[in-house]
């Protein structure tokens, strides 16, 4: 059977990463495949009391941003029909259920070696920025805007440079999805643009890169 209606047991040694709120597993038997989870159900009560109120009160809510970022990655996958392949996030396959909750199944970026793939903020740190990197990063940020990704957590460890059908790649893996209740970036690509722009800044800087507004593009300092 698929694992589609299974109950999918995970396990310590399967975690292979883990952010603030996520964990990381591989998937068991699907090796192309990564499942993240919410590291335990006790630490998803949000500590504002209107939010635990609220969540109370429309327990649904504490899907939100998975709901938000499924779709928002379906969206940039029909938008691109023929040309999935550019996609500039990790493919989201969907939810299964697992012993440690609910979790969303993520296509698994891996580096040229076969490990997982570095974040790319550690990538700009330990080595110097060559022209293949540099063309990465500008064909992802092209593509963010081109295909209008709502993306409101754009920094070194929620972008990954791995490869996808053997091209290296700069994918966006965390931080997306419209999060305010007037979708107004949703709504306006304008909007939608200025706020990847400033984000895009804000990287630039971080990383030590030139960030050029007109062009959409980084570059490195002379
Ligand atoms: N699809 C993927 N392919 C490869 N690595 C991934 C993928 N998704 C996540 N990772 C790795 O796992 C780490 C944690 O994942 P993620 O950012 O989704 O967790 P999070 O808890 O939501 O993050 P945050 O701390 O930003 O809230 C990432 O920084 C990245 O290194
Ligand atoms: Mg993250």
């Amino acid at each position: 059977m698929l694992f589609t209606a299974e109950v999918i047991e995970l396990s310590e040694p399967q975690r292979v990463a883990s952010g603030t709120v996520r964990s990381v597993y591989t998937f068991p038997g699907q090796p192309e495949l990564l499942i993240k989870v919410f590291h335990t159900p006790e630490n998803r009560s949000p500590r504002k009391p209107l939010k635990r109120f609220a969540w109370k009160l429309f327990p649904t809510m504490k899907f939100r941003s998975m709901l938000n970022e499924l779709n928002c990655e379906f969206l940039a996958t029909l938008r691109l029909d023929k040309e999935i392949r550019h996609l500039p996030i990790s493919r989201m396959m969907g939810i299964v259920q697992t012993n440690r909750g609910p979790g969303v199944v993520v296509e698994r970026i891996a580096g040229p070696d076969g490990e997982l793939a570095l974040q790319i903020g550690r990538v700009l740190r330990d080595r110097k920025i060559d022209e293949t990197l540099l063309s990465a990063l500008n064909s992802f940020v092209k593509r963010m805007f081109d295909l209008h990704i709502v993306a409101r957590d754009i920094n070194g460890s929620n972008i990954v440079y791995g490869t996808r059908d053997g091209t290296m790649g700069c994918f966006l893996v965390d931080g997306y999805g419209e999060r305010n209740l007037i979708p107004l970036r949703s709504m306006s690509a304008r909007l939608n643009a200025r706020s990847l722009e400033k984000q895009f800044a804000v990287f630039a800087q971080r990383a030590g890169l030139l960030w050029d507004p007109v062009q959409r593009s980084f570059s490195i300092p002379e």
